[in-house]
C-alpha cells in the first residue's frame, strides 16, 4: 500500500489543530502507521527541505519549521500521496480552496500549518529522514473492508 509523510507544522501544534487535522485523515480512511511529537533540529530541517536551499525563503522556512514542536506521521492508503496533497490544499493559503486544511486554517504562506510529501519518492526519502524502520507498524483495521472494495 502507498505511504506518505505528513507534518503538522509548529503553527498547527500551537493553534491546537493536531486533533482536527488527524481526524480529517482518519475520516478519509487513511491508516496511521507511525506518528510522533518532536522538535526538529536545524540540521534535520535543512535535510528535509534541501530542494529549497538557496531560495529567498529558505532561512525563514528553516526558522519556521524549527520554531516549536511538530507532529510527524506516516499515512498509508490508496493513492495517499496525491490524496493528502489535495486535502492540504495549495501551498499559499490565499489560493487554497475552502475545505482544504490550508484553505480552512491558514492565511500566510509562511504559516501554512501542514506539509505533505509531493511524490512517492519524496515520501520514501522523508520517511527515512524522520523515522526508523521499526517505528513503522504493520497492522490491519477492521474497517478496511468498508473502505476498500478489494483488499
Ligand atoms: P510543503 O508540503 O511544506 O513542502 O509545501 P509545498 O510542497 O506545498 O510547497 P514547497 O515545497 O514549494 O515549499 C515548502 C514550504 O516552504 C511551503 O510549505 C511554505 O511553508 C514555504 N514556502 C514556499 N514558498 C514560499 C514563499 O514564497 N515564501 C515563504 N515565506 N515561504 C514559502
Ligand atoms: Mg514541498
Amino acid at each position: 500500500m502507498e505511504r506518505t509523510f505528513v507534518m503538522i507544522k509548529p503553527d498547527g501544534v500551537q493553534r491546537n489543530l493536531i486533533g482536527k487535522i488527524i481526524s480529517r485523515f482518519e475520516d478519509k480512511g487513511y491508516r496511521i502507521v507511525a506518528m510522533k511529537l518532536m522538535q526538529v533540529t536545524r540540521d534535520l530541517a535543512e535535510r528535509h527541505y534541501e530542494e529549497h536551499r538557496g531560495k529567498p525563503f529558505f532561512e525563514s522556512l528553516i526558522d519556521y519549521i524549527t520554531s516549536g514542536p511538530v507532529v510527524v506521521m506516516v499515512l498509508e492508503g490508496k493513492d495517499v500521496v496525491a490524496g493528502v496533497r489535495k486535502m492540504n490544499g495549495a501551498t499559499n493559503p490565499a489560493e487554497a480552496a475552502p475545505g482544504t486544511i490550508r484553505g480552512d486554517y491558514a492565511l500566510d504562506i509562511g504559516r501554512n500549518v501542514i506539509h505533505g510529501a509531493d511524490s512517492v519518492e519524496s515520501a520514501q526519502r522523508e520517511i527515512s529522514i524522520y523515522f526508523k524502520e521499526e517505528e513503522l507498524l504493520n497492522y490491519e483495521k477492521v474497517t478496511e473492508k468498508w473502505i476498500y472494495e478489494y483488499e
